[in-house]
């Protein structure tokens, strides 16, 4: 079976890749998983300084997912790009740093420094967290300002450009098309859904930062249903995300447009999720009699 997918100038071994936030740098996992056999692995969110995150407690269980309100905690871009990328893209796997910023400066100052770095395979701009308070999700809540970080970030680099959207805008089909018209190769969906806990006893939000962002199986029918709204939207390759725990799953975004997955929460519960998910999908396409995985890609059939 053919696993390489191409997503425009991006060429992945396989579609599977871990999902940003839920991998840390790829240096965490130790011996637990066999990281070189994956598509690809997306960095925790980088930003131009250093960040603590928010106020614990930051996880909290919710049925079939989780709440997390992390808050792009991370070591900065200059740490990253002097101590960490050059062992991660010597792993295998296609390397995707993930950026964040609070303005149109902040991306351009992040692009100046991962624009061009070695070892970076592509680069996902993160336009989608719901866990800060400037430089979330705000950006690609609405087409102009999605727009305006991605012809920025367009500006200054070759590398292949992903916007990663957030599925909390009832916009997503405009968004979706002003990022490609940006200049965005690839779009990634969905980040996590605004969610909230309360702890009934204590009369208190269960999270230190009041809302969450929820992920995990909870989510994925509504994440399906965004990337077959995205696929319709734009010509552009899509990476699908959203709960993903098995190559079935990985299956209904694939087949209603996704050129890729990412897995993200299951890799807590099992580090070995998303190799299980590529070994899924190389079966399903034994099974089925499919030589080429992309020719599943958008195969969804009339109802
Ligand atoms: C603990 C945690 C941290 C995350 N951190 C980031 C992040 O830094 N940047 C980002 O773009 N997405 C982040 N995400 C979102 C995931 O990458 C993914 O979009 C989302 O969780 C949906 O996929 P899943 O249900 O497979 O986890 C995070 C998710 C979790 C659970």
């Amino acid at each position: 079976v053919d696993l390489a997918v191409r997503l425009g100038p991006l060429a992945l071994a396989n579609p599977v890749l871990v999902a940003s936030g839920t991998f840390g740098y790829g240096d965490e996992s130790g011996d637990l998983t066999e990281v070189p056999r994956l598509g690809g692995i997306v960095t925790k969110t980088l930003t131009l300084e250093p960040r603590a995150g928010n106020p614990p407690p930051r996880v909290a269980e919710t049925p079939s997912g989780m709440l997390n309100s992390i808050g792009l905690e991370n070591i900065g871009v200059r740490a990253f790009l002097r101590d960490r990328l050059g062992p991660l893209s010597r792993l295998g796997p296609a390397v995707i740093v993930s950026v964040g910023g609070r303005t149109i400066e902040e991306f351009e100052e992040m692009m100046r420094l991962v624009g061009g770095a070695d070892g970076a395979a592509a680069i996902e701009l993160n336009i989608s967290c719901p866990n800060v308070k400037e430089g979330g999700h705000e950006w690609s809540a609405s087409p102009e300002p999605a727009a305006r970080v991605v012809a920025a970030a367009r500006r200054l680099t070759r590398k292949p450009l992903v916007a990663k959207l957030s599925p909390n805008t009832g916009r997503l089909a405009d968004v979706a098309r002003a990022c490609v018209e940006a200049g965005a190769d690839i779009l990634s969906l969905v980040n996590t859904y605004v969610g909230m806990a309360v702890d009934v006893r204590r009369r208190r939000p269960v999270l230190g930062a009041v809302t969450g962002g929820l992920s995990g199986p909870a989510i994925r029918p509504l994440a399906v249903a965004r990337v077959h709204e995205a696929a319709r939207a734009v010509r552009a390759p899509l990476i699908g995300m959203g709960g993903i725990t098995c190559a079935r799953d990985a299956l209904e975004f694939m087949i209603v447009g996704a050129s890729a997955v990412q897995v993200g929460t299951a890799t807590f519960a099992d580090p070995r999720a998303a190799e299980s998910v590529l070994d899924g999908l190389r079966d399903f396409c034994v099974e089925e009699g499919i030589a080429r995985i992309t020719d599943l890609v958008g195969a969804l059939r009339a109802p």
